[in-house]
């Protein structure tokens, strides 16, 4: 199973996905593109050190979603790569029609927060705003509706009376970090 991850940021569950390869532990699933859309994001770093092209690609004018020429140019170069599985892991815009169209059943997202709570932007701050005491993560397949499609899996972390915004992000990222390879290599060994 081919997989291209598009990012935004640090990287962390993109390495999460890297590392639980080199581990042997993410079923039939390959990483084979790394595509982010900063040219400084961190998660670009991530494939000179795991020997996976990683490449910035331009969305601009638009800051938060994937439009216009930008993005057919983000079709045609994912196109190229022969996706079986594009992975959003911290993909910070959203998808429009014509990209979920060329990807159809394909994308799936990495959220973090217990679905359908807290959708959209800072899913953390949100859920910890909120004072909720069992919070976690959602992976799900994309659909044009934000942070609406169908769920796949989730993972759910409590929170303590001595966790701050610092701890309480840690473990919903530790959590992500578990659940996304997982996902992704349940995925892989359905498609044979
Ligand atoms: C993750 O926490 C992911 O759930 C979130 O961005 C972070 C990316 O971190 N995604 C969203 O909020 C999407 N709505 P990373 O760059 O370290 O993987």
């Amino acid at each position: 199973m081919r997989v291209v991850i598009l990012g935004s940021g640090r990287g962390s569950n993109a390495e999460a996905i890297l590392l639980a390869k080199a581990a042997g532990k993410l079923g039939r699933a390959e990483v084979v593109q790394i595509f982010a859309d900063k040219p400084d994001a961190g998660i670009l770093a991530l494939g000179p050190r795991f020997g996976v092209p990683a490449t910035f690609l331009d969305a601009a004018p638009f800051k938060t979603k994937l439009d216009g020429s930008a993005e057919q140019h983000y079709i045609a170069a994912i196109s190229s790569c022969q996706p079986d599985l594009i992975v959003l892991a911290g993909f910070m815009r959203v998808i429009k029609p014509g990209f979920l169209t060329a990807f159809a059943g394909k994308i799936i997202n990495l959220h973090p927060s217990l679905l359908p709570s807290f959708p959209g932007l800072d899913g953390i701050g949100q859920a910890w705003r909120r004072g909720v005491k069992i919070a976690g993560c959602t992976v799900h397949y994309v659909t044009q509706e934000v942070d609406g499609g169908p769920i796949i899996d989730q993972a759910a972390v409590h929170v303590e009376a001595e966790d701050t915004p610092d701890s309480f992000a840690d473990k919903i990222h530790a959590a992500e970090h578990a659940l996304l390879p997982a996902v992704i290599a349940r995925l892989s060994e359905k498609k044979a």
